[in-house]
């Protein structure tokens, strides 16, 4: 059983018809890269969200979760009016799965009444406010069970389009493809390098275990919101920098651009951009020397990006800090801030035999600065969304 199973027999009549599921995610190296056109190298993680399903004859759909004790239920006819401007009495965790129901027959030109009504019931063990895409986990295990039951044929990536959609209109929060992309295409020890611009995908293997490293997510317990504030802020400061170097995206700058980049702005677009630019080259070198010398040779990248999110893109905390110069000075091989900032998780790449240390180590810090204790565990890449049962 996966908790959705028994949420559903206990809240509608009956067992599902089915049981999908979508992991969440943690991203290796490219943060913010992706609403700039750039590369990505995220992994699904085992903690996933399950959505078992019914349906029904009412045309309508209605959703229970783990998230609140209450039901919402509204006509599917009816969901072209509550977004985009979510109507109020539509709680926000509502928004994700009816967001995707909306996005999913606004996309494929389906009318509602073509279509049977559900219920669904949704369990997830992605933790929330994290960092690792609880949201997009929730939008992928929905968008596949609609998409499956309903036979609108659309393929991985237009789901994750679906998903990102509901969470950019639906939500209201201005996020990229990145995590949407991950929940949907991950496979079991290996991360996706997706080139944000095409959304053309490979599988790069990362040979973790191979190695005799673990990834250990320190989450701070620092909670942030993408739909208010800083995303929005940093996203257009990146977009400012774009239209002053004349193009489409800052996928389109390159490190050796950068001391022109330097003469055409003000200080802080520039640092701003400058983090873009040095993102997007530390991505390809990355993929790079994972192919070439494994897992072990990323350590420096790792704390490149922390470095430049820290004092050039500024969306780092004070936690998060801690966590990567403790788990450093415990021995990890690489440590940064994972996800959009202002709060989350860090991950830190570690020897199987110091996984201990580390975990002590940041706990210990955590403590002597007064902050809450932070939750750690250690995540193995997974497989993407798909059907259970
Ligand atoms: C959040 C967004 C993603 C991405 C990251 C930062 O997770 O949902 O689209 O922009 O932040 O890399």
């Amino acid at each position: 059983m996966t908790g959705a199973a028994e949420l559903f027999e206990s809240t509608a009549n009956g067992a599902p018809a089915g049981i999908w599921s979508a992991p969440g995610r943690v991203n290796l190296i490219g943060e913010h890269t992706d609403y700039n056109d750039g590369f990505v190298l995220p992994f699904a993680i085992q903690q996933r969200t399950h959505v078992a399903l019914g349906t029904r004859e009412d045309g309508r759909i209605r959703v229970v979760s783990t998230f609140d004790a209450d039901a919402v239920e509204v006509g599917l006819a009816e969901l072209e009016a509550l977004f985009p401007a979510r109507r109020s009495d539509v709680p926000e965790w509502a928004t994700y799965p009816l967001g995707v129901a909306w996005a999913l027959l606004r996309a494929t030109g389906t009318d509602p009444a073509s279509v049977t009504g559900v219920d669904l019931a949704i369990a997830s063990d992605v933790p929330i406010g994290a960092g690792l895409s609880s949201s997009a986990a929730i939008e992928g295990a929905v968008a596949a069970a609609l998409n499956d039951t309903w036979r609108l044929g659309l393929d991985r990536v237009a789901l994750a389009q679906v998903g990102r959609t509901a969470e950019n209109e639906a939500v209201g929060a201005p996020t990229g493809i990145m995590d949407q992309m991950a929940s949907m295409l991950g496979r079991a020890d290996a991360a996706i390098f997706l080139d944000c611009r095409s959304l053309e995908a490979s599988v790069i293997d990362l040979g973790f275990a191979d190695a005799g490293l673990q990834l250990v997510v320190i989450d701070t317990g620092v909670k942030h919101s993408h739909a208010t504030g800083g995303y929005g802020e940093r996203r257009a400061s990146c977009e400012r920098g774009a239209a002053i170097m004349g193009v489409p995206a800052l996928r389109d700058v390159s490190v050796a651009d950068l001391p022109r980049a330097e003469q055409l702005m003000d200080d802080e677009t520039f640092r701003r951009v400058r983090h873009i630019v040095t993102e997007n080259q530390r991505v390809l070198d990355t993929v790079t020397a994972l192919r070439e010398h494994g897992p072990r040779s990323i350590g420096d990248l790792l704390l490149a990006s922390h470095a430049s999110m820290r004092d050039d893109f500024e969306i780092s905390v004070a936690e998060l800090d801690t966590a990567v110069e403790a788990a450093m000075a415990a021995g990890a091989v690489g440590a940064r801030m994972t996800g959009g900032g202002f709060g989350g998780a860090a991950i830190a790449l570690v020897a199987h035999a110091d996984v201990r240390r580390v975990m002590d180590a940041a706990a210990a810090a955590f403590a002597a600065s007064g902050f809450a204790a932070p939750t750690m565990f250690t995540v193995v890449p997974s497989a993407g969304a798909g059907r259970e049962a």
